[in-house]
C-alpha cells in the first residue's frame, strides 16, 4: 500500500531502507479509501503564506493537515452515532475505533520514533525531554482508544458515553496536532535544512 502514494509515496519509498518512513502514505489511503470517508485529495493544506512552503517540515505539515480532514468527518460520524439504527450504531463505533487504532496510533509510534529524538537533540533539554509531555499524551490517545474499543465491543453499548469519550479524544488529538505543529516543528524548520530533514526524518516536502 505504501507504494501507491504517488510522488508522496514515491519520495518516502527511496528512504524506506532506512525504514524513516511514516506508517501513513495519505495519498495511498486516500486512494483506497481507508477512512471510509470522501475525503477529496486534490485539497491541498491550508498553506498561510507562500514563504512558508519552503519549510523543512511542509510535507510532514501536509500530512497533519490531510489527517486533520479526517478528523473531522470522524466528528461527524459521532454526531450522527445518538439518531443511527443499532446496527449503524456498531458499525460506526467500529470504524471510529479502527481509526484512531490503524491511523492515529501508527502516526505518533513514528513520531515517537524519528520525529520526537530529531526535536529533543536540538532542543538541549539534557536529562529531560523535551518532548516527554508529547509523548505522554500520545499514552493518554492510545488508553482512551482501548476504552473506546472496549465501549464499542459491550452490549448494549453505551453510545452516549462513547460519543463523549470519542469527543474528548478528538479534542485532544486536535490540541496535541496543533502543539506539534506550532511548538515541535518550529524548532526543526529554525535549526534543519530541507535536506536535513528529508536525511534525518523522511522525505516529505516538495
Ligand atoms: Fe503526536
Ligand atoms: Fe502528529
Amino acid at each position: 500500500m505504501e507504494q501507491a502514494g504517488g510522488a508522496f509515496g514515491m519520495l518516502r519509498a527511496s528512504l524506506g531502507v532506512m525504514n524513516l518512513r511514516p506508517p501513513i502514505v495519505i495519498g495511498a489511503l486516500f486512494a483506497a479509501n481507508v477512512f471510509g470517508c470522501a475525503a477529496q485529495p486534490a485539497a491541498p493544506a491550508a498553506t498561510p503564506g507562500a514563504a512558508s512552503t519552503s519549510r523543512p517540515t511542509e510535507g510532514f505539515r501536509r500530512e497533519h493537515a490531510e489527517i486533520k480532514e479526517h478528523l473531522e468527518h470522524i466528528a461527524a460520524e459521532l454526531g450522527k452515532l445518538a439518531t443511527a439504527s443499532p446496527e449503524e450504531q456498531q458499525a460506526s463505533m467500529q470504524h471510529v475505533v479502527a481509526f484512531f487504532r490503524e491511523h492515529i496510533t501508527p502516526h505518533a509510534q513514528w513520531e515517537e520514533r524519528v520525529l520526537y529524538p530529531a526535536v529533543d537533540r536540538r532542543a538541549a533539554a539534557g536529562a529531560n525531554p523535551f518532548t516527554a509531555s508529547m509523548r505522554y499524551e500520545h499514552g493518554i490517545v492510545a488508553r482512551w482508544t482501548t476504552e473506546l474499543a472496549t465501549m464499542a465491543s459491550a452490549s448494549p453499548p453505551d453510545v452516549t458515553g462513547f460519543t463523549r469519550r470519542a469527543d474528548n479524544l478528538l479534542g485532544l488529538i486536535w490540541a496535541h496536532f496543533e502543539e506539534e505543529e506550532e511548538v515541535l516543528l518550529p524548532i526543526l524548520d529554525r535549526t534543519m535544512s530541507k535536506a536535513d530533514f528529508d536525511r534525518e526524518i523522511g522525505a516529505h516536502g516538495e
